[in-house]
């Protein structure tokens, strides 16, 4: 098939659009093993907190009620298995992520936790969503979105697949507006986390690539403005940690 001209970032490099996901694909695959690990080394621990916060958002019903949840970019299931165990007996989460590798983690650690009946893992693609119109009453992405090469197409899936009074919850590094904290976070992002990664995985380059899409991430007013052209409504964002992450949410009404 001929590639298209487009162009986008992958971290700090140009690269064409249609080649951006294979490259995404690499990193995770490479870093999967290592990689709830290297959460927690790089945030230390904070990342935890910040997935608690999105969960509390979500709210899963404790009664019976049925409530199915879309985690895209699920990765290893970190977050589908917070929302599952908040929620009472009828929740599901669905985990969809593009990357096999990071599925299998996530499906063992499923079965280690008795939890497999209640996440189920799926891959697919967040541009190209299986699931039929409104068949989901929450959809949320953690950390997933800045590595989705087509972003609308991505927000534009997650409207369809929600319900009406449905809400799209996302979690994604944002930008730190604190004097003082961001001098600081800038020297951790380029100095530390690389060095950690090649500690810990091996493969400097996944975690040089994580700094820099997080810095060509969208700046989080205009990504609620993308959130809005999806067709969401009342889309407000929630600055974390002195802007380090936002959560973003927007609902369908
Ligand atoms: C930083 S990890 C986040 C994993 C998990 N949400 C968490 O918070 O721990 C990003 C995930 O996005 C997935 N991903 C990247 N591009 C994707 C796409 N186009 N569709 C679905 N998943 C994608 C990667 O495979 C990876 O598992």
């Amino acid at each position: 098939m001929p590639r298209g001209n487009d162009q986008t970032h992958f971290g700090y490099e140009t690269v064409p659009l249609d080649d951006k996901q294979e490259r995404v694909d690499e990193v995770f695959h490479s870093v999967a093993r290592r990689y709830d690990l290297m959460n927690d080394l790089m945030s230390g621990g904070l990342h935890r907190a910040w997935k608690d916060a999105l969960v509390t958002a979500v709210n899963p019903p404790k009664s019976a009620r049925e409530f199915a949840v879309l985690d895209l970019a699920g990765g290893t299931g970190d977050v589908a298995f917070r929302i599952a165990q908040s929620g009472g007996h009828s929740t599901r989460v669905t985990v969809g992520d593009s990357n096999a590798a990071m599925l299998e983690v996530g499906q063992a650690r499923a079965a280690e936790r008795g939890l497999d009946r209640v996440v189920t893992f799926e891959q697919g693609n967040a541009e190209e969503l299986v699931y039929p119109d409104r068949s989901f009453d929450c959809v949320t992405i953690a950390f997933g979105i800045r590595n989705v090469p087509r972003i609308e197409r991505a927000l534009a899936q997650a409207y369809r697949v929600l319900k009406h009074g449905g809400r799209f919850l996302c979690l994604e590094f944002s930008s730190v507006d604190m004097p003082g904290l961001d001098a600081l976070y800038e020297l951790y992002s380029f100095q530390v986390i690389p060095r950690i990664g090649e500690a810990v995985t091996g493969d400097r380059e996944a975690y040089q690539y994580l700094v820099e899409s997080i810095r060509k991430f969208p700046k989080p007013k205009v990504f609620a403005a993308m959130i809005e052209a999806a067709g969401f409504r009342r889309a407000i964002f929630t600055p974390m940690t002195g802007g380090v992450v936002a959560l973003h949410s927007g609902w369908r009404l």
